[in-house]
């Protein structure tokens, strides 16, 4: 796992999120591109893998201890923060939700990311230049049922991401939201309570998905772009996936009981 002191100082850039789906592809595609990716997840034995493939630095660490990554991450500088960990444990409806439901959702969707990004912004700010990427959803865009809680975890990363945006004007860092439709992760597992062949016979069967290397692709476009460019926001699903629409319960007032 990483040395304290190499933390911030060897990696220019650091994925969250990194030991699957993803976060996984997006260290895989920075490295091939040249970038120095720190890669932080809670799963060692996947980091170290990927250490082994790619060259990465990993980072062993749970992004809702707030208080271990102050003291992790306080002092490090990253030009590039990722900010794409997330968790569909606790996804469902509101209604019969438990609290650990919402509050895990919170806590890894967007506390994290907010810690992060305060943590690593000073930095940036100091250097005039850095990049905040992070992950959102077009859940956070368009209703979907059963995610009140993640649709509006989701829609707080964007507005997030626009008002860095202003209170950034001038000083050189870059923000940008990817806002993917259905990619093929164990994301969907972590609904299901970690069953993985439930998630993929729901989920992906007869499915032609995203994959994660599809948004690793955006999120290396996006970097990679002259620092003059901002690149404020993608899209992008399965060309078979189309989010909107309109629902209309048939009956007059009265008819619930
Ligand atoms: N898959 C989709 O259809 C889809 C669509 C739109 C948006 N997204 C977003 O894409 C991002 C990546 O998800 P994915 O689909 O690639 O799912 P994934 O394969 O399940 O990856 C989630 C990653 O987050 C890490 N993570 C979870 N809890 C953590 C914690 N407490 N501390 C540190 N790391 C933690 C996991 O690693 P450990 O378990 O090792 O910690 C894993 O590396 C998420 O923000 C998700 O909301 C996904």
């Amino acid at each position: 796992m990483a040395d304290e002191a190499d933390i911030g100082s060897r990696g220019d850039v650091l994925v969250t999120g990194a030991s699957s789906g993803i976060g996984r592809a997006t260290v895989v595609r920075l490295s091939t591109l040249g970038y120095r990716v720190t890669a932080l997840a809670r799963t060692g034995v996947a980091l170290e893998a990927l250490a082994g493939e790619t060259g990465c630095l990993p980072l062993e660490l749970d992004l809702t201890d707030t208080e271990m990554m102050e003291e992790v991450l306080g002092h490090a500088s990253y030009d590039i923060l990722v900010n794409n960990a997330g968790t569909g444990a606790g996804m469902g409806p509101l209604t019969g939700a438990s609290a650990r439901d919402v509050d895990i959702q919170i806590d890894v969707n967007l506390r994290a990311p907010l810690h992060l990004t305060r943590l690593l912004l000073p930095g940036m700010v100091a250097r005039g230049r850095g990049h905040v990427v992070s992950i959102g959803s077009i859940a956070g865009r368009y209703p979907f049922p059963g995610m009140a809680v993640y649709g509006g975890v989701k829609a707080a990363i964007n507005q997030m991401a626009k008002a860095l945006r202003l209170d950034l004007l001038g000083a050189g860092i870059r923000v940008t939201t990817i806002a993917p439709g259905r990619v093929e992760t164990g994301i969907f597992a972590t609904m299901l309570n970690g069953d993985a062949e439930a998630a993929r016979d729901r989920f992906f069967e007869g499915y032609e998905s995203l994959l994660p290397e599809d948004v690793a692709e955006a999120i290396a476009w996006a970097v990679a772009q002259p620092p003059r460019v901002n690149v404020g926001h993608i899209e992008l699903t399965p060309t078979r996936q189309v989010p909107g629409g309109l629902s209309f319960a048939r009956g007059k007032d009265g008819d619930n009981g």
